[in-house]
């Protein structure tokens, strides 16, 4: 059984044979499907829907009080204190963009060259580190980078890399970026949907993830960390909502301070009223009994994996180190691309192919030197194969046994 209410977990597909079978959907890391919680607080609302932030009438208090109700929601679901805002935004991209724009002036951001181009594209200033061969090495290497570094500095790092599924060391880093009076923004993209996202316990002044990717595809996500930057900031977008006070000439502004200042426009409160409610629903469900039980799938799953000549599971740590429910896979003598099509069409099984907008990672994984589009699905690239919570061991039974039909008729 799934873990919680998925719709569409019922999806027919017809195969070329003309049977019709239930779409496996492992393609959890690209986009997770809708939970019932939050397309039920969507229609709950709807009645009510009006403008946030700019009526008297009835429809618009409801609608800006359950705005930003979401906000206290997601506030508590990320832990965020006094010191911390929660912005919504468009989706990680969107969140990691608006902190790049907020930095003070001369800020230098360090990364290793092993995010996802959400978290490697924006940073201005940057001092791209390699990507580390272990956990351990990480921290040493960033301890190193940052001895050098003067003025404002950020660190940007993945919670849980969406190549690998593999844990960062986000504490450790935290701790080393700190003792150098540095900050850390943790792209949580791929963490948020399987594990706790709390600001403390991370050690983080700032994270991002995407509602889509949390079971909440309403065009919403969320920054959230330390104030100061940001109320100091230009606005990310200028006009309504992010101005506190206009003149008659340019100069004579004022702007809002607070989430506002960087929600300029009216607000996507269905995508924010979505994210939260399946922050609710994943706390009631139990954040520890969630990921028990994708941690016994990704087992079973890494294990009939093991049991397949000429495919190899890539890791950046190794294949012991933690991680999320994400496997990527290189292929003897097969293009993963051709095999991801083979799945979906005669098999019906969703998975992503390509280099998933991780480029100098994946060329690092395989050894690959030519850039290639993201996400074509024709460059050389992976396999990747991803869990969520409407998983269950008849679909990974299900992708083990097409893979065993590809490898036999290679
Ligand atoms: N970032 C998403 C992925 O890894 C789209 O597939």
């Amino acid at each position: 059984m799934p873990a919680l209410d998925i719709i569409g977990d019922d999806l027919k597909v017809a195969l070329p044979s003309g049977e019709a079978v239930r779409f496996v959907h492992l393609d959890y890391a690209a986009s997770a499907p809708c939970v019932a919680a939050a397309a039920d607080a969507v229609r709950d609302l709807l009645p009510r829907y009006g403008s946030v932030h700019r009526g008297t009438g009835v429809r618009s208090q409801a609608s800006t009080l359950a705005y930003e109700l979401a906000r206290d929601v997601v506030a508590e679901f990320v832990g965020a204190g006094p010191e911390h805002e929660v912005v919504f935004t468009r989706n990680t991209t969107d969140a990691l963009n608006l902190l790049a724009r907020a930095l003070p002036a001369g800020t230098t951001t360090v990364l290793f060259d092993a995010e996802h181009h959400a978290n490697l594209l924006p940073w201005p200033n940057q001092l791209r580190l390699p990507a580390p061969a272990s956990p351990a090495a990480a921290v040493a290497d960033l301890d190193a980078a940052l001895t050098d570094l003067s003025g404002p500095v950020l660190v940007a790092v993945t919670g849980a890399g969406n190549v690998t599924g593999e844990l960062w060391p986000v504490r450790q880093l935290a701790d080393v970026a700190h003792r150098h009076g540095a900050r850390i923004v943790v792209d949580a993209a791929q963490l948020a949907p399987h594990r706790p996202v709390d600001l403390t316990g991370l050690g983080a002044d700032y994270l991002a993830f995407s509602g889509h990717k949390l079971y909440a595809p309403f065009g919403a996500g969320v920054l959230a960390g330390r104030s100061d930057w940001l109320d100091a900031a230009e606005p990310y977008l200028a006009g309504g909502g992010a101005s506190a006070a206009v003149g008659d000439r340019p100069a004579d502004l004022s702007w809002a301070t607070g989430p506002a200042r960087h929600e300029g426009g009216t607000p996507n409160l269905f995508g924010a009223v979505a994210i939260a409610a399946v922050c609710e629903a994943l706390t009631a469900a139990g954040p520890d009994a969630l990921h028990d039980r994708e941690q016994a799938l990704l087992d079973r799953l890494r294990a009939g994996l093991r049991e397949l000549p000429g495919v190899t599971e890539v890791s950046l740590f190794g294949p012991d180190h933690p991680r999320v429910g994400i496997v990527s896979l290189a292929f003897d003598g097969r293009d993963p691309a051709d095999v991801a099509l083979v799945l979906g069409r005669d098999h019906g099984i969703g998975v992503r192919a390509g280099q998933f907008c991780a480029h100098p990672l994946v060329r690092r994984l395989t050894g690959g030197t030519t850039a290639g589009a993201c996400g074509d699905g024709t460059t050389p690239g992976l396999l990747r194969a991803s869990l969520g919570l409407g998983s269950t061991a008849e679909d990974v039974d299900r992708l083990l046994a097409a893979l065993r039909d590809v490898v036999r008729n290679t």
